[in-house]
């Protein structure tokens, strides 16, 4: 946990709230799963990134003012029979000492001392509409603090969305950041080989990711959303992650899967032949994806926008589409009718963070967003080649994805994932070298 980086962010944000502002943070909550057995636990990214705080059950706020900034935290209380049964709490007297709360009261309380401390502020930031139940939680709040100082004045409540101070923060990424980043990458790109060097027909998608999980749980990470594995026509399926399928002979593999560390994301996708050898139309259409991931990437540096990758992608698939005698015109026109889409149908890239697709405006009104240095983002294009009416059946069942990590630098950019090869030949290279 860096200390001084997590003060720096809470004094940014209060800055930006104002006097007579606040700020309301809360945790996330534990999501049940079935009888007895809860979801695995995972903190609120906006919750994380202020505090570093770890616990379910929670809630920050961020209270400017001209006397002293206070930064306030509710928390679990500690309490032995519960500790024995789910583990260790902090309590108030650790929110204070380890995570430097100027003052800290039990979750329990909140809805007693909570309208109090609104009670003098013109400005409420919330996360608003994110969660219903605590949005109606807010306007109580706020209900009650008028209700008890009526008589003595009356306060102007201004309610407002949190997301767009906090989530034009997270978009810039720090060095601390970027290097955690790094660590998430490095554990991912080494999954990635394992599995590329596991991987033989026969075998199920699931035993796959099991070598993917492998790496993930040796290094401290969990999975930051959950691999997909896709053989033959299932790699055409975007959100495929049953991975229950047999690997065929003769077809290609795509994974898509990243690992989490300490919060923090990555993404990355491969795709390779399951039996180690591209075929002649196999290679044909991966050196076109990866052709066109290369150009995009180029286009990722400040002062270029958003969508100049995309287009770029775009630019170069289509061309290519028209070559493999999969579409037919003149490429301007396709790209402006979008008949790409049959075979392209996602964008070529997110913000990628604390959540895999991060916080942060990708347009302004009507403007794309200009790239600056810190920003984070994929580039991801693929080629989806399902079993349809006009398809020749050489390319059926043929779903190509590639996808890498990339850092805005001042001088351009830097793909932080690229120690995993997107090479053909080294990809075949690497497979043949097989370990276990
Ligand atoms: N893994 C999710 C994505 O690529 O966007
Ligand atoms: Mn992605
Ligand atoms: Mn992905």
């Amino acid at each position: 946990m860096n200390t001084k980086e997590l003060l720096k962010r809470r004094k940014m944000l209060m800055r930006m709230v104002g006097h007579k502002g606040v700020a309301i943070i809360p945790s996330a909550k534990s999501v049940p799963r079935n009888r007895d057995v809860d979801h695995i636990f995972r903190q609120d990214s906006d919750f994380l990134y202020l505090t570093g705080f770890e616990e379910p059950n929670a809630l920050a706020l961020l209270l400017p003012d001209k006397g002293g900034d206070q930064y306030i935290l509710f928390c679990r209380e500690r309490d032995v029979e519960q500790e024995i049964w789910n583990g260790y709490r902090e309590g108030l007297e650790g929110a204070k000492k380890n995570y430097f709360a100027n003052k800290a009261y039990a979750i329990s309380q909140m809805d007693e001392i909570l309208p109090r401390l609104l009670s003098d502020r013109e400005r409420i930031f919330y996360p608003m509409g994110r969660d219903a139940s605590f949005d109606s939680k807010v306007i109580n709040w706020v209900k009650q603090s008028r209700g008890s100082y009526q008589a003595a004045k009356h306060t102007m409540h201004e309610l407002r969305s949190l997301d767009y101070l906090l989530h034009d923060m997270r978009l810039y990424k720090s060095r601390s950041e970027v290097s955690l980043m790094r660590k998430a990458a490095k554990v991912s790109i080494s999954a990635h080989q394992r599995a590329m060097q596991a991987c033989k027909p026969g075998m199920h998608e699931y035993e796959v990711e099991a070598e993917l999980l492998y790496e993930f749980k040796k290094a401290g990470c969990v999975p930051a959303y959950p691999s997909i594995v896709g053989g033959g026509s299932n790699a055409c399926i975007l959100h495929y992650i049953e991975n229950s399928q047999m690997l065929n002979d003769g077809e290609l593999l795509l994974i898509d899967a990243g690992a989490e560390y300490q919060g923090y994301a990555s993404d990355i996708t491969r795709t390779f032949p399951i039996n180690g050898v591209f075929s002649k139309i196999q290679r044909e259409v991966y050196e076109l994806v990866l052709e066109a991931q290369i150009a995009a990437i180029r286009k990722v540096k400040p002062g270029n926008h958003w969508n100049d990758p995309h287009q770029e992608a775009v630019k170069v698939l289509t061309k290519g589409l028209v070559s493999l005698g999969l579409l037919k015109g003149k490429p301007a026109k396709l790209i402006r009718d979008e008949e790409y889409r049959q075979f392209y149908m996602h964008r070529t890239g997110h913000w990628l963070g604390l959540d895999v697709h991060d916080v942060g405006d990708y347009r302004f009104d009507e403007e794309w967003r200009l790239l600056e240095p810190g920003m984070t983002l994929t580039v991801e294009p693929g080629l989806y080649l399902a079993r349809a009416k006009g398809v020749p059946k050489c390319f059926w069942n043929m779903g190509i994805r590639i996808e890498d990590d990339v850092l805005v630098t001042k001088d351009g950019n830097q793909v932080i994932t690229e120690k995993l090869t997107r090479d053909p030949d080294e990809i075949e290279t690497l497979m043949a070298a097989t370990v276990h």
